[in-house]
C-alpha cells in the first residue's frame, strides 16, 4: 500500500468530525442523507441511526436545540419523541408555543449510552464528540436561518457558546455570539428530575415565553 497522506497517518474516521461528511452548500434534504452517513466521531457505532434536525426549515423563526437522541429518538428516529420530548411539547404549549412551527435539533446526533442488561442507559457526550458533530449543527443553522437559537441545557449551550459558558449565569437572557441570536435554558429532562416539578417547570415555562 502507498503511505499518502491518509494512510500514513494514525488519525481514523472516529477523530476526525462531522467536516468531511458535509456536503459543501448543501440544502436541507442533502445534509440529512449525508448526516445518516456521518462516521465523525465513534458514536455512530453502536447506534441505532443518525437523528437529524426536523421541522420547517424556511419559516422557522426559532431553533431549539438538545443535547442528543434518547433511546426512543434512536429507536425512530425522530428528535424528542420519548420522555423529554413529551415534557417538551406541554411546556411548549403552555408557552404558547407550536411545536410544529419551529425547528428541534440536537448538538449531538447520535446515541451515546451504556448497556445496563436489557436497558440502555443515557451517557453525556463527551466534549469531544460535541465539537466533532458541530458542523451538522451550523450547516442546521445556516439553511434555517432562525432569529433565535434556544439552546436546552448545558451541553447545548457549550457547543455554541463555548466549553467555559456557565448556563446558571445567564439563563433567560438572549446573547449575541458568532452573528447568532442565543437564548439558554434548562434541558427537559432536568425538569423531569428536578426536587421540585413544579417550581422547575412553571421556571421553564417562563423561559420558554419569554424567548417565543
Ligand atoms: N433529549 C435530547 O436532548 N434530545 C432529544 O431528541 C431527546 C432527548
Ligand atoms: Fe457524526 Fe455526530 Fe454521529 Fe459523531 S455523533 S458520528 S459526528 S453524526
Amino acid at each position: 500500500m502507498p503511505s499518502g497522506p491518509t494512510s500514513s497517518s494514525t488519525r481514523t474516521a472516529e477523530n476526525t468530525g462531522a467536516a468531511r461528511f458535509v456536503p459543501e452548500g448543501a440544502g436541507w434534504a442533502a445534509l440529512r442523507s449525508a448526516a445518516a452517513k456521518c462516521q465523525g466521531c465513534e458514536l455512530y457505532r453502536d447506534a441505532s441511526q443518525t437523528v437529524f434536525g426536523e421541522g420547517p426549515v424556511r419559516s422557522s423563526r426559532l431553533m431549539m436545540v438538545g443535547e442528543m437522541p434518547g433511546d426512543r429518538e434512536d429507536a425512530e428516529g425522530h428528535v424528542f419523541v420519548g420522555p423529554a420530548g413529551r415534557l417538551l411539547d406541554k411546556a411548549l404549549a403552555d408557552a404558547g408555543l407550536d411545536r410544529s412551527g419551529l425547528y428541534l435539533t440536537n448538538a449531538v446526533k447520535h446515541f451515546r449510552f451504556t448497556e445496563r442488561g436489557k436497558r440502555r442507559i443515557h451517557q453525556q457526550p463527551r466534549r469531544s464528540e460535541v465539537v466533532a458533530c458541530f458542523p451538522w449543527l451550523r450547516e442546521e443553522i445556516r439553511v434555517v436561518k432562525p432569529r433565535l437559537v434556544v439552546c436546552l441545557g448545558a451541553v447545548a449551550a457549550k457547543a455554541l457558546l463555548g466549553p467555559s459558558f456557565k448556563l446558571t449565569e445567564h439563563r433567560g437572557e438572549v446573547l449575541e455570539h458568532d452573528g447568532l441570536r442565543i437564548g439558554v435554558t434548562v434541558h427537559p429532562s432536568a425538569v423531569l428530575r428536578a426536587e421540585s416539578y413544579r417550581k422547575a417547570y412553571a421556571a421553564f415555562v417562563k423561559d420558554l415565553k419569554a424567548y417565543a
